[in-house]
């Protein structure tokens, strides 16, 4: 039987101690953390988000704003909050929700976000702070992976660690955070010859991939740590991650639930570089 990661009990844990923190910023400071999220379009998604986003604020006591954007906002008008957002004082970090219609350049919009903003960690600025291991802002989804890693007391030095998925959003920086931590890290993707035998020898493996009950019980070495990143939506309407639970839970020694494991600490690890940003402006 494997431990179950409860990632709504730690996210909710992480939530108490950054709403006690910003009580203390508050009350030392006189301003609240601040925090902005842009949403461009009507995808249902990405509207559900945004909604979690801004409860979270309030949960934890941010002052925070959410911009609504028509679908066929210019790029101009996008850039032009995004520069007002950024001289604006109240503001200490900037989202702008991904992804972005079509005709809109996402790039320009990310490297426009001041890098001092920036609590999605997007900005090249930040990325290559994150490739040399000296972060101000932590990538969301893998920094809520490694604070699960670590709240469930998973060691990580000199582990074999397999990621499956090189997305820039969770694969990569996922790859940098576990390397950083002295884990021994392969970064495995959709051109990967022989991807069981890469995920056979993962003591640690996180899975990004997108694509509903991917890894079955005969990827997964006996003991091993799986981390389901995981988001799809089943034809019966149904959540589910990449990892077919029912058949790699016993199987290995801990896992993360799809819903409840990696999804609610994604906005935690925000609500931190908020507050991190918000103590950087002083
Ligand atoms: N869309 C899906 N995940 C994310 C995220 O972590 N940040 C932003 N900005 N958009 C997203």
């Amino acid at each position: 039987m494997a431990t179950i990661i409860d990632g709504k009990r730690i996210s909710q844990e992480i939530r108490e101690e950054i709403k006690a923190e910003t009580a203390a910023f508050a009350q030392e400071n006189g301003y609240l953390p601040g925090l902005a999220v842009i949403i461009v379009g009507e995808n249902p998604a990405s509207q559900v988000y945004v909604r979690n986003k801004k409860k979270a604020c309030e949960e934890v006591g941010f002052y925070s704003r959410v911009y609504e954007l028509p679908e066929d906002t210019k790029q101009e008008d996008l850039n032009a909050l995004v520069d007002q957002l950024n001289a604006d004082e109240q503001i200490h970090g900037i989202l702008v929700q991904l992804p972005l219609p079509k005709h809109l350049d996402e790039n320009e919009v990310l490297l426009r976000i001041d890098p001092g903003k920036d609590v999605d960690a997007f900005h090249p600025y930040n990325v290559g702070k994150i490739m040399i291991g000296d972060y101000s802002f932590l990538p969301c989804t893998p920094a809520g992976v490694m604070a699960l890693l670590e709240r469930t007391g998973v060691d990580i030095a000199g582990k074999k660690c397999v990621v499956i998925g090189r997305s820039n959003i969770v694969g990569k920086p996922m790859a940098m955070l576990l390397l950083h931590a002295n884990g021994t890290v392969t970064l495995c993707h959709s051109r990967t010859k022989d991807l069981a035998a890469e995920t056979r020898q993962a003591d640690i493996l996180v899975v990004a991939i997108g694509k509903a009950d991917f890894v079955t019980a005969d990827m997964v070495k006996e003991g091993a740590v799986v981390i389901d990143v995981g988001m799809n939506r089943r034809a019966d309407g149904k959540l589910t991650g990449d990892v077919d639970f029912a058949s790699v839970e016993p199987v290995a020694s801990a896992i993360t639930p799809v819903p409840g494991g990696v999804g609610p600490m994604t906005i935690t690890m925000l609500l931190k570089n908020t507050l991190t940003a918000a103590r950087m402006k002083n």
